[in-house]
């Protein structure tokens, strides 16, 4: 036991050894250049837009299984509808959102998503 595992730590060493001779060796005729790249994601489609208890509360219990975006893209809904949806959610896909939570959140999705 105690001999393999000296076996194994001389090729690691080695390796490395042979790994940073082959780097060093190589460098000079590299030329890395590291580039900053900046991008602007669309803030509205990752968290529900907002800082009400009901936005929060979408934040905290509709994220973790998809994206605002399996709301936001949904047709507008009335109030009850939305009470259905988010009862789905809880009771079929056992989403983990507390009792007096649902009303919160279906009342905030109807503030931004509701019938006009
Ligand atoms: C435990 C995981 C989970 C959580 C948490 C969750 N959902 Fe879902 N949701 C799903 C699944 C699964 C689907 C169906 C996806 C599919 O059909 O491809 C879905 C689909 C939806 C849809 C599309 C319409 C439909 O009924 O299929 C809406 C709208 C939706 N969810 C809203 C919500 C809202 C609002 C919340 C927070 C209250 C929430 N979800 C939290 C799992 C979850």
């Amino acid at each position: 036991m105690k001999t393999h595992q000296s076996i194994f730590a001389f090729g690691v060493v080695t390796t490395a050894a042979f790994g940073l001779a082959a780097l060093l060796a190589s460098s000079p005729a590299q030329a890395i250049t590291l580039q900053t790249k900046s991008i602007n994601l669309p803030t509205s489609t990752r968290v529900f837009p907002g800082d009400s208890a009901g936005a929060k509360a979408a934040n905290s219990y509709c994220l973790m299984c998809h994206s605002v975006g399996m709301v936001m893209n949904q047709p507008d809904l009335g109030k009850a509808a939305w009470l259905v949806e988010v009862n789905k959610m809880k009771n079929a896909f056992k989403a983990p959102i507390p009792e007096d939570q649902v009303a919160v959140i279906a009342g905030y999705l109807d503030s931004i998503k509701g019938k006009k």
